[in-house]
């Protein structure tokens, strides 16, 4: 090797060694918190992703909470992220939403999302489309929906009940989106030449699957964003899009008499002169709120069933209130009030215990807009802070024996809202603004259910987290009519 051969390998070894240097020591003025950054662009990534069943707060967490404590550094999906378990530091990043802190998704989930999704809006933009949802969702166009979530929670029941064996994830699934879907877009699946729920169900099915490629080539495509497109649900989404931008031109071209839906809202907005909305971000936000709507409560909703298997005591509880409202009636057959709704107390905090024990979303993400201190660390602006839910729900200083499944916890428990150690729901200003919708249909459902039907576990029902809740064999259950069963006994004993 000639000198000048040498002199060049030498620089390069140095600027490697100095950037992995700089890579585990980032530049930072103050004192980062204590964590490792991992391997270089790597970072943890792959263990942060690492599957495992356990239903305890993520290894990848607890590992290092151990080692450095309840505030850590690290380096995920390319970003170097502080990782918060700290309550106080997690109320005060959802306080300072839109001052110190703006929400951020990792560029990959932008990417997937659509650049102008709603979890990457920020301040007022937010403020503005949770008031046009609150408008759809609040409390008082739940009351009037109450019947309709009745009707569709009572109809599939009965559908179900006439099968051997139903996916309950699935099926619950396809209830939700339906009627997610009329409410917002007054879209009706057998008015429609294309599926527009089997489009969301493959970008579903290829989110799920694409951090579990990564050490497989897929890894590869997911550091080069342009390699995006020949995944499932890159077209899943592009088809769904397209079907909403479709449905949209539509609306506009037949303008309806009576605003009812979302379209009508959006439509009447963008006629504004002054209006800060556009047909993007109108599009992106139904594109967002039909998935989270449908992945997140059917998930709540198979844990809730599951637990009632495993949990025969709660289930005679649950059963007690609902047969009560049933006898209180005099027509049992009637609809569901209002009042019945808020009566059921045992039924409310069951659902909280769900959604606790459940922690279907395992990581919140925010961006520093600015340089912060806490508690002696500094957080350099841009990085990401990561909260960690499951890490507050489990936690024994506040839930004692957090792993034991016990709705009566909740009885008198003082929280409200977005308390520090509850935030299934999300928290500050992002206060999930579907929450109540949520609650209702969740509730409405299981009052259907133990009335009218009893189930069984057939196959599935184990749970996986990445660290995002799953089913990887589904939750087969069947389900059937409990007075069929009293009918078919007297029958024969006739
Ligand atoms: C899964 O989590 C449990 C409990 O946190 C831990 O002991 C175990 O090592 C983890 N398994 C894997 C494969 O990471
Ligand atoms: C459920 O949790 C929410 C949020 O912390 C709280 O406001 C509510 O009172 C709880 N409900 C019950 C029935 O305990």
């Amino acid at each position: 090797m000639g000198p000048v051969t040498m002199c060049i390998v030498a620089l390069v070894v140095i600027s490697i060694t100095h950037w992995v240097y700089r890579w585990r020591n980032p530049r930072c003025n103050g004192q980062l918190p204590p964590g490792s950054m991992g391997l270089p662009l790597l970072g943890e990534t792959l263990q942060f992703f690492a599957p495992n069943t356990s239903s305890d707060i993520p290894h990848f967490i607890k590992q290092r909470v151990k080692r450095y404590g309840p505030i850590f550094r690290t380096s995920l999906v390319l970003r170097p992220v502080i990782v918060s378990t700290d309550p106080d530091l997690s109320h005060f990043v959802f306080q300072q939403e839109g001052k110190l802190f703006e929400s951020w998704y990792p560029e990959t989930f932008t990417e997937i999302f659509g650049r102008q999704n709603v979890g990457s809006l920020h301040g007022f933009m937010y403020k503005y489309l949770k008031n046009m949802v609150l408008n759809l969702f609040g409390p008082e166009s739940l009351r009037k929906m109450l019947p309709e979530v009745e009707q569709a929670a009572c109809r599939n029941l009965m559908k179900w009940s006439s099968q051997d064996s139903v996916d309950l994830k699935d099926a619950t699934a396809s209830m939700i989106f339906d009627l997610t879907a009329k409410k917002l877009i007054s879209y009706d699946p057998e008015k429609s030449p294309e599926n527009l729920r089997e489009n969301f169900v493959a970008f579903i099915k290829g989110l799920i699957s694409f951090p579990l490629n990564i050490p497989g080539t897929a890894y590869h495509k997911c550091l080069q964003p342009i390699g995006y497109d020949s995944y499932e649900f890159v077209q899943g989404r592009k088809n769904a899009m397209r079907m909403l931008k479709n449905m949209l031109q539509e609306r506009r071209a037949k303008p309806r008499e009576q605003q009812s839906d979302f379209f009508d809202y959006v439509l009447e907005e963008l006629g504004r002169e002054d209006t800060i909305l556009t047909e993007a971000i109108a599009l992106d936000l139904m594109f967002v709120l039909l998935f989270a709507s449908f992945e997140t409560t059917s998930l709540a909703l198979a844990m809730a069933t599951k637990f009632l298997l495993d949990y025969p005591l709660v289930l005679k509880e649950l059963m007690k209130e609902h047969e009560a409202i049933l006898r209180r009636r005099e027509n049992p057959n009637s609809e569901l009030t209002w009042k019945e709704y808020k009566s059921m107390t045992f039924t409310l905090q069951f659902i909280n215990e769900t959604v606790r024990l459940a922690n279907i979303v395992p990581a919140i993400f925010r961006k520093a807009i600015r340089e912060i201190k806490y508690q002696g660390y500094t957080i350099p602006a841009g990085w990401a802070v990561m909260l960690c839910p499951p890490a507050v729900h489990l936690n024994p200083g506040k839930y004692k024996d957090p792993l034991h499944f016990n709705p009566w916890r909740w009885e008198g428990m003082e929280l409200n809202g977005a308390s520090k150690h509850f935030m299934a729901f999300g928290g500050g200003m992002r206060f999930c603004v579907g929450t109540d919708f949520t609650k209702a249909q969740m509730a409405v459902f299981l009052h259907c259910l133990v009335t009218k039907y009893r189930w069984q576990a057939i196959k599935g029902g184990d749970i996986v987290r990445t660290p995002g809740l799953q089913f990887p064999n589904g939750f087969h259950v069947q389900i059937t009519e409990k007075n069929a069963l009293k009918r078919e006994t007297t029958s024969n004993s006739t």
